[in-house]
């Protein structure tokens, strides 16, 4: 018994002092050990060369990372959001009930050294400008007018659109205006026939610096273009980021102006806008219950759309205090990360069994579509917007579409593994 156990110990010596001595001569002179082949040699070579890459690669993406955060923290200019001012620029032309929003624009304000408003007018309408100008007497307004109100020579198929053509001259001369002559660094540019909710200044003080500080949003806007009353919650803090630009009541920076303005179209200025050469991938933020609606019928766009649609869409009427909140949750990284897993946690059904009610014991419900007759067809059936403009469906975020349907949150979207949306989509 005490042979045998002293036979181990010595064996077990024996074997330690080799590995070492084994091990203490290869790390001195690796690669040159006579017994290893020149074929080994280069397999060693090769894997330390592959970890050094990888090493190197992982080096890389730490700096690009850390590139980004220090661009991220710093590119914006830090602003003062006590001396931060945010001018509203009312687009009126000949309409007299141009007061109506005026009203509501005043009486929701909250200062107007912070908030002042500019009514910038064209089309020369006599009536209208007197209108205006009594709220230039009464509440300190600015009333600015469009110097060229002449007729824009069109050739003849396109001489119906004349409005069009009007509307965009005029939006770009009173963007310059605010910009350029009065030198302000962003604008919530309303037009003449919108209400806005109580809140509407209060979203848009508090959206101002996520707008800022997030390079990949260009906007943010008071619209949902699925805000109909049965397709909205009643969860008025509930706000979304937006590959589709909705107008309507919208806020940009000067630096956006600075990009398009000096590009900015004849015509239809805003489909222009939702093409992939200006919106160059940025989104908006937008609300769940819209902060503006419209009440106007006459308009260049508006006359069947109203009746059809506009009509029906639910304005907010709780004041929410967003300046109160951490918005940081709609910052790109936050919310991609946070909205990808929260529709791909939610349990999937085909049309027809989110339309039968079977499941509507479950929260959300997610419908997928792959073609565009498929998107179409679905949103026929549960009665959202079905349109696309450069390829993106109303509300859109990263291909998700999200509403309500009979109390229940739907997410129509792509299949995992989207690449992005097709422009021939219309
Ligand atoms: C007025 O607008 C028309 C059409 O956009 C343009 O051709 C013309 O030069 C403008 N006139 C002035 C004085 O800016
Ligand atoms: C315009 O405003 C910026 C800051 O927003 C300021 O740096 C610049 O001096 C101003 N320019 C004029 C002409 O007032």
């Amino acid at each position: 018994m005490r042979r045998k156990h002293l036979v181990a110990i010595v064996v077990v010596i024996f074997l330690t002092w080799n590995f070492l001595m084994y091990y203490m001569l290869v790390s001195k002179n690796p690669g040159k050990l006579g017994s290893i082949s020149v074929e080994d040699q280069l397999k060693i070579l090769q894997g330390d060369i592959r970890h050094q890459l990888s090493h190197n690669s992982e080096l890389l993406q730490h700096l690009q990372e850390l590139d980004r955060k220090i661009h991220q923290t710093t590119t914006p200019v830090p602003y003062d959001a006590n001396r931060f001012i945010l001018p509203i620029l009312l687009i009126a032309c000949d309409r007299t009930t141009v007061s109506r929003s005026l009203d509501l624009l005043i009486k929701y304000r909250p200062n107007k050294n912070k908030f002042p408003i500019i009514v910038s007018q064209d089309c020369g309408h006599k009536p209208t400008a007197d209108v205006i100008q009594r709220y230039v007497m009464e509440h300190d307004i600015k009333h600015i007018k469009h110097p060229n109100i002449s007729d824009i020579h069109l050739p003849w198929p396109q001489k119906k659109f004349q409005g069009y053509y009007k509307l965009s001259r005029h939006y770009r001369w009173a963007l310059n205006q605010v910009f350029h002559t009065f030198n302000h660094s962003a604008v919530v540019i309303v037009e003449d026939d919108l209400d806005i909710s109580p809140d509407f200044y209060e979203y848009f003080s508090a959206t101002f610096p996520i707008l800022h500080q997030d390079p990949s949003l260009w906007c943010v806007s008071a619209w949902n273009d699925n805000g109909k009353l049965d397709m909205v919650s009643d969860d008025a803090e509930l706000l979304y980021r937006s590959d589709f630009f909705p107008g309507l009541g919208w806020m940009m920076e000067k630096s956006t102006w600075l990009e398009i303005g000096p590009k900015w179209p004849d015509a239809f200025w805003d489909d222009w806008m939702r093409h992939p050469d200006q919106r160059r991938g940025r989104a908006c933020i937008r609300p769940e219950i819209c902060r503006t609606s419209t009440f106007g019928k006459k308009g260049v766009s508006k006359g069947l759309f109203y009746e059809k649609h506009l009509k029906f869409i639910k304005l907010n009427s709780k004041f929410v205090p967003f300046t109160q909140k951490d918005l940081s949750y709609l910052l790109k990284d936050k919310y991609d990360t946070y909205f990808t897993k929260l529709v791909k946690d939610t349990p999937e059904v085909t049309v027809a069994e989110a339309m039968s009610g079977h499941r509507s014991n479950m929260k959300a419900l997610k419908i997928l579509y792959s073609t565009k007759d498929e998107y179409k067809s679905t949103a026929k059936k549960l009665g959202i917007m079905d349109d696309f403009k450069a390829g993106v469906p109303r509300v859109a975020y990263n291909g998700v579409v999200s509403f309500m349907y009979r109390g229940q949150r739907i997410y129509l979207s792509p299949p995992p593994g989207w690449k992005g949306y097709n422009i021939k989509w219309s």
